[in-house]
């Protein structure tokens, strides 16, 4: 009997047992698990060829070339039901992430700017067109330019008007834009030119919220300061402004009023958009709408800026463009535009995003 006869039946049974295994493999990962079961190093084949050292110089080549049969028609249906395999996971991979061209698309949701957003454009837009720069200044503010260079310094009365959040005595959210103003007039060179500026941006008041009223809200300041600038220039201005914003037959009312950094001070109304002046429920059947105040710039607060008044002078304006959206598209409370009910902010979407 030969040298290796028991090597070559125990080769014999373990290529009739792996090859169907192999076979039956329905995964790689089985698969593999196979391969190590034979051909790993301490797999079944390795226990065969253990024999190999005390073997005679003729039969371990013999050994040796069964061992290589062995191998050779392993590896060949091994690596035919890998390919197998590896094809089937690709595809199933491609089938679970199909993608139905034929499904209607998801529609992006586009948002909107808020409509107080949109009808401060607006208004930056208007005053943009009659050469006025756009000047934003910080919503907290030093007291010294909300209240003290605007003409309101300590325990002045009007200061009960516009009762604020204070962060220390210093500092408090800005109770109006009007600050906007003493840092403005810091900052201009005259001999570049007059200064002409508008400064939108949001307010605070310790208000009780009511329809009206909203401890946060926004305002528009607007100045202008050079040479000769009258009650006229202010009128003239207002008027075009009325008109462009409401509409060609709008008319303004000037009534006098009392703010600490204007004198005179104004307050300006225009007759009713909604009836024309005949008086409606938008008007409390007055025919006319107060939508801002105004005056000349008082020349204390040109001074305090360090602008001589005896060469210059200056118009202001204030107005509130949450109370012109609200007049202009009927909301009957100001708080609708802060709570973000999307049944409301979507009325407005109107396709300008
Ligand atoms: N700052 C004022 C307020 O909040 C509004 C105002 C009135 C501003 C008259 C002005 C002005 O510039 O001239 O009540």
């Amino acid at each position: 009997m030969s040298e290796i006869h028991a090597q070559r039946e125990q080769l014999q049974e373990l290529t009739q047992a792996a090859l169907p295994e192999i076979e039956a493999a329905t995964n790689l990962k089985d698969l593999d698990a196979v391969r190590v079961k034979y051909m790993g190093r301490s797999g079944l084949v390795t226990e065969v060829s253990k024999v190999m050292k005390d073997l005679s110089n003729e039969a371990r080549p013999q050994l040796g070339q069964l061992m290589n049969d062995f191998r050779n028609s392993f590896t060949q249906v091994f690596d035919a039901k890998k390919e197998e395999l590896e094809e089937a996971a690709l595809q199933e991979q491609l089938a679970s992430e199909a993608i139905d061209v034929t499904l209607p698309g998801r529609k992006p949701t586009i948002g909107a700017r808020h409509i107080i957003t949109q009808t401060m454009e607006e208004i930056e837009d208007l005053f943009i067109g009659m050469g006025y720069q756009i000047i934003e200044g910080p919503e907290v503010e030093l007291d010294l330019y909300n209240f003290e260079m605007m003409n309101l310094p300590q325990n002045h009365p009007a200061r009960d008007m516009q009762d604020s959040f204070y962060i220390d005595s210093e500092v408090l959210l800005r109770t109006h834009t009007s600050p906007v103003q003493a840092r403005t007039m810091l900052a201009h060179n005259f001999e570049e030119g007059p200064l002409k500026m508008i400064s939108p941006g949001k307010v605070f008041r310790r208000d009780n919220d009511d329809a009206t009223h909203s401890h946060q809200f926004h305002q528009i300041e607007g100045l202008v300061v050079d040479k000769k600038i009258t009650l006229a220039d202010l009128k003239g201005t207002l008027l075009v402004f009325a008109q462009q914003l409401f509409g060609e037959d709008q008319e303004i009312r000037l009534r006098p009023s009392y703010f600490p950094f204007t004198e005179p001070s104004v307050e300006v109304d225009v007759s009713c958009f909604n009836c024309g002046g005949d008086g409606c429920s938008v008007c409390s059947r007055t025919g006319w709408i107060e939508i801002l105040g105004a005056g000349i710039v008082h020349p204390k607060v040109l001074e305090m800026a360090n602008i001589d008044a005896t060469k210059y002078s200056g118009m202001a304006f204030g107005l509130g463009p949450d109370r012109v959206a609200m007049l202009k598209y009927a909301v009957e409370d100001i708080r609708h535009f802060y709570q973000n009910d999307l049944r409301f902010t979507r009325q407005f979407q109107g396709g300008q995003n």
